[in-house]
């Protein structure tokens, strides 16, 4: 035989051993067994809907809204988003080992709460969203000490902020807007942090005062717009903030705007609805980034600042004020 000829059968040879032995590899990879047991009990939990096709005959770690580790096949992370899910969250949620990641949205016939289960898992990003889950907040999320980014937003949740949920010593991101959460922010939220990234607790039934911990964690989003919150809250504009956005509209903080100082890095500061008395500080102009401004329905009185941008905002960022004078209001009187 010459070489020539030789060649196509090494080739063959190559493949025959390779497409053998590649689909034991990849299944053995790309889907733990155990693993897979789990999600079916989370999927029957979910009502089998239709729409979440994790079915038998492709691997899981394939499945859609599933993220393993390659070389392990073990779930790291579930991603389910707008899947007809109705029933409960299954307690076989904790039977995955290795999950770190929790994002389930917008599935608005899930009921129920929060397994205890989940405990048991790595977790550091909780997200159950825009579903029909009610009850308090489980004060057990306290034991996942690794916790970075909790989102229950826009379910049915009642009751207060747990202090074990508000301790956690990694969290940086507490999104809990559009529920029915009752009592104060615990003292302790973000206490050592020396950066938060989010807190939006909007719509809600909060009452009380804003802790100092929320901004000697330096936070860099805002948002309380919403609640029954009270007391005097300009100790979040003071020292050197990077608040990028606050929102504390439609609550009842009463300060004296006058003697509030504006971080450089604000682009929106929404303080209207509430009991705001004082000027409107000339500082407000020189912020280069700001693009949202609204004072409305507060007790203010004086001249508006002019210049910086303040050409941005209309009467209605100033209307139902006190004594609030100057463009876009009429001129001041001498
Ligand atoms: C969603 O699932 C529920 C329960 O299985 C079912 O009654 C409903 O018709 C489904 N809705 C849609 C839009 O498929
Ligand atoms: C608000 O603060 C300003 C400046 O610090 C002060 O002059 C003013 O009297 C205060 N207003 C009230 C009502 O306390
Ligand atoms: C300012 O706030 C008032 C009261 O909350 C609201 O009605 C108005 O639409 C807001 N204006 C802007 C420009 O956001």
């Amino acid at each position: 035989m010459s070489k020539l000829n030789q060649l196509p059968h090494i080739t063959l040879i190559l493949l025959l051993l390779y497409s053998s032995s590649l689909p034991l590899l990849v299944s053995s990879a790309k889907c733990h067994k155990d693993d897979k047991k789990a999600l079916l009990k989370l999927k029957a939990g979910f009502g089998n809907p239709i729409d979440l096709p994790w079915t038998s005959d492709v691997a899981c770690c394939a499945w859609y809204g599933v993220i393993c580790n390659s070389i392990t096949g073990r779930v790291l992370n579930i991603d389910i988003s707008s899947v007809n899910l109705s029933g409960t969250i299954s307690p076989a949620i904790g039977d995955l080992p290795m999950l770190s990641e929790i994002h389930i949205q917008y599935a608005p016939l899930l009921t129920g709460s929060i397994p205890y289960s989940i405990t048991k898992l790595p977790l550091t990003k909780l997200t159950i969203r825009f579903t029909a889950l009610s009850g308090p907040i489980p004060a057990f999320l306290g034991e996942l000490k690794d916790l970075t980014d909790i989102d229950l937003s826009g379910n049915r949740l009642t009751g207060p902020i747990p202090e074990p949920v508000a301790s956690l010593p990694k969290l940086d991101r507490l999104t809990l807007f559009g529920n029915k959460l009752t009592g104060t922010i615990p003292p302790s939220l973000f206490r050592g942090q020396t950066r938060g990234d989010l807190l939006y607790l909007s719509d809600n039934l909060l009452t009380g005062e804003i802790p100092r911990s929320v901004g000697d964690a330096d936070v860099a989003y805002i948002y309380l717009a919403g609640n029954r919150f009270t007391g005097d809250a300009s100790f979040l504009f003071e020292g050197q903030k990077n608040t990028f956005e606050i929102d504390l509209s439609r609550n009842r903080f009463e300060m004296n705007m006058s003697s509030l100082s504006f971080t450089h890095s604000l682009n929106k500061l929404d303080l209207s609805n509430n009991r705001i008395y004082g000027s409107i500080p000339e500082s407000v102009a020189t912020l280069e980034g700001l693009n949202t401004f609204n004072v409305s329905f507060n007790r203010l009185c004086g001249r508006i600042p002019i210049g910086g941008n303040m050409n941005l905002f209309d009467r209605y960022c100033y209307t139902h004020n006190k004594c609030l004078c100057g463009s876009p209001l009429p001129s001041c009187s001498a």
